[in-house]
Formats: structure tokens, C-alpha cells, sequence
């Protein structure tokens, strides 16, 4: 039903409708949701856990339980509509891809069963612990010279000077491309998550086409590439040598969709979390300090954080026949928001849920890397990194804090969320490995 119908509740005239006030004025892309979802919608959690949003078109859902019985059962609540842009394309924007020959076809996250599970498992094998423990010195190196690098500048912003560009080479290493070309793909991949989940100006639609487009054909010449040397490393010649068994489920499609979805779904939610991991604990020194004084409180930490302050706030699905969620009856075909922020903050599920606790006992029970047969397959190499990121500055910069004052900003999107710039200071005479004590 759309809503120029009538109401899509009860499918009675417009004025007749029980959308309430807020529901009508909900706005994802308003200042409210886009600083902190999970408050923006603790009136939904209270009063109207699943609601239709006239603005946005969808139905909002922010209680845990609705979200993870959508994520658990993938066939009523189909993904295929995860990737899909989210402010329609402007023709020109649609004229300009054309002339890349863009083609963005399904990738695993976005896919529907059969076809999802025969490709997750033809792929999968490369995420192994084995795999996973072959890239922890890297990650090891790379935050160590980063952290030599601003050592002794006293200030940094670590979104600029190292969270954005570990979690990329880390992602560039994992699929096996090589590191060129790094501040052409953050500048794509922030295009990537405008044009799927922004709500981009006619004339930024036009920019941002080119830049997608750039990266189509950017990630089509990479894959060319690799095709020459299907023995080297990296996930994406695995997949390029899996496609010589099984040519139907690995198609040449596929592969260069893939190639283009991963690197942003690999680096940019991992910065984002990271950055919102700094800046949480920094904020609540005493939190900070503790994790400085106990170690092993890390893991946890990191839980916690993505708990808290996740860098992927929603995600979608679309029902595939009518169904009752929470006590709301939806349409098939019904497009579905959930806020997986709000599910987290959900107080039926964690208690004292706006609380940062360091000794939660089920904070991994969160949803910010979905759940079910979706679930992240990269989650466990996010939370490699962040883990590092934690036990090496709480080492070398225990006394490391938040500039004061600033205003945090936001990549004005759905489903993504990190601040664009965190700035810390410290005073480096105070550097443990400075101190002869
Ligand atoms: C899927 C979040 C890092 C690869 C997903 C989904 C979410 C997510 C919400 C959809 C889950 C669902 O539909 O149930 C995150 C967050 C990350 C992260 C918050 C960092 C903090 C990574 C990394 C990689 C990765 C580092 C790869 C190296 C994937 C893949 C899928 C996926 C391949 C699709 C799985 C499928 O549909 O079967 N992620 N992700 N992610 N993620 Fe991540």
C-alpha cells in the first residue's frame, strides 16, 4: 500500500490514519536520528515498536526481539532490497552511471535463498581463524607505526591519521588488491554509502554517480588483473579460482559486485566503529582508565562498544507475504527499516541499556553485525583490529584525551554511523616510554 492510498495501517482514507504524530514526523535524515538513533527512537520502543514512515516510506522497527526474529528467518523478510538506494536516482545520475557501464548486480549480503547460502559456502572457507591469525601482525604493524608517527605530536585526529587507512590496507590485504590508490577508494567508498543510503542533492547525485562509477570500473581492472596471477593471495582469487569449480554460483558478475561491496564493507563500518570505540571511552574517563589498567577488559570493551555505539545503526528487509510483527499487521511487499541502534538500547533486552558497561555479560548479544544466516562473515576481523587498536594505545597513550569542545559530525545516512573527525591531545613528555620509572 502506498501511502497516497490511504492509510497503510488499516488501508482506510488518509484522514482516517493512526499513523501518530511522530511517526509522521520521523526523519532518518534529520539531526535527531542522525546524533543518536537509539534516542531518536525510544518513543518507538515505548509506544509503537513497529511503525510506518510516511517520510521514508518504510516500516520502522526498534525493539530487539522484532529485529532479531527479522533477521532470523531471512525468507518472509528477504535482504534483496539491503543495498538498494534509498532516495530514488535522478535520470541524469542514472545517465551518468549508464556511461560506466555500472552494473551492480546482487552480493551476498543483499541475496535471497537458494542462491545465498550455495555462494556463502563456496566462499566462506577463506575466513578461517587460521586466515584471521595471518593478518593480526599486519594489523599489529600497522597501529604501531601509525601510533610512531603522532607519538610525539601530542594532538591527532585519528579518524585522518590512522582509522581510516588501517582498517583499508587491512581490507585491500584481505581481498588481495594492491595498496594503490588508497585516498581514491575512501573518497568511493564514501560515495558508495551516499548513493545507497544518503539522501544526495540533485547535482551532488551527478558527483557522486561519477565517483561510483570510477569505482565500477576501478574494481573491474583490479579483478582483470588478478585473473593473470589466480594463485596469489587474498579472498577475491580464491573466489576468482572457486569460480573454475563452480561457474554457475561464481559469475563473472558476481565476482566484480563483490569486488566493489566488500571494500566498503570491510573498511569503512571498521573505522566507523573504531572511531566510535575512542570516543565513548575517552568520553567516560574512568572508563578509560580502567580499561588502561586491565587489559583484559578489552574484548569486552569492544562488545560493548559496538553495543553501544555501533558503526552500522539499521539495515534492511522487505516482507515476502503479510506478517504480524509485534502486533502490527504488514503487507507483503512491505520494506522494512529496522533500527538495529534502537534494538540495541533496548532495555527488554540489556539492562541499564544507555549505559556503557565494561562487565556487561551479554553485550555480545548485539545486532550491530546482524544476525542469522547474514550474519557479518568479516566480524570477527573487525573486532581483530579494534582489539588492537585498544591494547596498543592504552599502552602508549594512556593519558590520551578527547579535545574538548568539539562538535562531532556525521555523514548524513541511514545506516552508517562514526564521527567524521575524532581529535585527541596528549602531552607527550608524559609518554610511558619516555619515563625512565
Ligand atoms: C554483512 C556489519 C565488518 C564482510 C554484514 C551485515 C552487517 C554488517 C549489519 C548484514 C548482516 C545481516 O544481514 O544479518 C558490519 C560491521 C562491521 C563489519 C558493523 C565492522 C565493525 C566487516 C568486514 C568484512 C565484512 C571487516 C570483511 C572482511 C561482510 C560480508 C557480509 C557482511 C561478506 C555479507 C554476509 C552475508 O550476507 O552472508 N556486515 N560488518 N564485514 N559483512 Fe560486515
Amino acid at each position: 500500500n502506498h501511502p497516497a492510498m490511504g492509510c497503510p495501517v488499516t488501508g482506510t482514507a488518509a484522514d482516517g490514519c493512526p499513523v501518530s504524530h511522530q511517526a509522521a514526523e520521523f526523519d532518518p535524515f534529520g539531526s535527531d536520528y542522525q546524533l543518536d538513533p537509539a534516542e531518536a527512537l525510544r518513543w518507538s520502543r515505548d509506544q509503537a515498536p513497529v511503525f510506518y514512515s510516511p517520510k521514508l516510506d518504510y516500516w520502522v522497527i526498534s525493539r530487539y526481539d522484532d529485529i532479531k526474529a527479522a533477521f532470523r528467518d531471512n525468507i518472509t523478510f528477504s535482504p534483496a532490497i539491503a543495498l538498494e538506494k534509498i532516495t530514488p536516482v535522478s535520470q541524469e545520475a542514472q545517465d551518468v552511471l549508464r556511461g560506466y557501464d555500472y552494473a551492480m548486480n546482487r552480493t551476498l549480503v543483499n541475496e535471497d535463498e537458494p542462491q545465498h547460502t550455495e555462494r556463502r559456502r563456496v566462499l566462506m572457507e577463506h575466513f578461517t581463524p587460521e586466515n584471521l591469525e595471518g593478518h593480526k601482525p599486519m594489523v599489529r604493524r600497522l597501529t604501531r607505526e601509525a601510533l610512531d608517527r603522532i607519538i610525539d605530536q601530542g594532538e591527532a585526529d585519528l579518524v585522518d591519521e590512522m582509522l581510516w587507512e588501517i582498517p583499508l590496507t587491512v581490507a585491500l590485504h584481505f581481498l588481495g588488491v594492491p595498496e594503490e590508490d588508497m585516498d581514491k577508494l575512501r573518497e568511493y567508498s564514501i560515495a558508495h554509502t551516499v548513493n545507497t543510503w544518503g539522501r544526495p542533492s540533485k547535482d551532488e547525485q551527478i558527483k557522486v554517480a561519477h565517483a561510483v562509477g570510477n569505482f565500477w570500473q576501478y574494481a573491474g581492472k583490479v579483478l582483470e588483473k588478478m585473473r593473470a596471477t589466480p594463485d596469489g593471495p587474498g579472498w577475491m582469487r580464491y573466489a576468482i579460482r572457486q569460480q573454475a569449480s563452480y561457474p554457475e554460483v561464481v559469475t563473472d558478475s558476481y565476482l566484480h559486485s563483490m569486488m566493489m561491496a566488500i571494500i566498503v564493507a570491510a573498511h569503512e563500518t571498521t573505522a566507523h566503529a573504531s572511531a566510535n570505540m575512542f570516543r565513548r571511552l575517552l568520553e567516560q574517563r574512568e572508563l578509560w582508565e580502567e580499561v588502561c589498567r586491565k587489559p583484559r577488559l578489552i574484548p569486552n570493551a569492544v562488545e560493548e562498544c559496538l553495543r553501544h555505539t555501533g558503526s552500522v545503526v539499521a539495515w534492511r528487509r522487505i516482507t515476502t507475504r503479510p506478517v504480524t510483527v509485534g502486533d502490527v499487521q504488514l503487507p507483503e511487499g512491505a520494506r522494512l527499516l529496522m533500527v538495529t541502534a534502537s534494538g540495541n538500547h533496548d532495555e527488554r533486552h540489556f539492562e541499564n541499556p544507555d549505559e556503557l558497561d565494561l562487565y556487561r555479560d551479554n553485550a555480545v548479544e548485539h545486532l550491530t553485525f546482524g544476525y542469522g544466516s547474514h550474519q557479518c562473515m568479516g566480524k570477527n576481523i573487525a573486532r581483530m583490529e579494534m582489539r588492537i587498536f585498544l591494547e596498543e594505545f592504552t599502552r602508549r597513550l594512556p593519558h590520551m584525551e578527547l579535545v574538548p569542545d568539539q562538535q562531532f559530525t556525521y555523514l548524513p545516512n541511514t545506516s552508517f554511523r562514526g564521527p567524521d573527525h575524532l581529535r585527541v591531545r596528549w602531552d607527550p613528555v608524559n609518554n610511558p616510554e619516555r619515563r625512565s620509572d
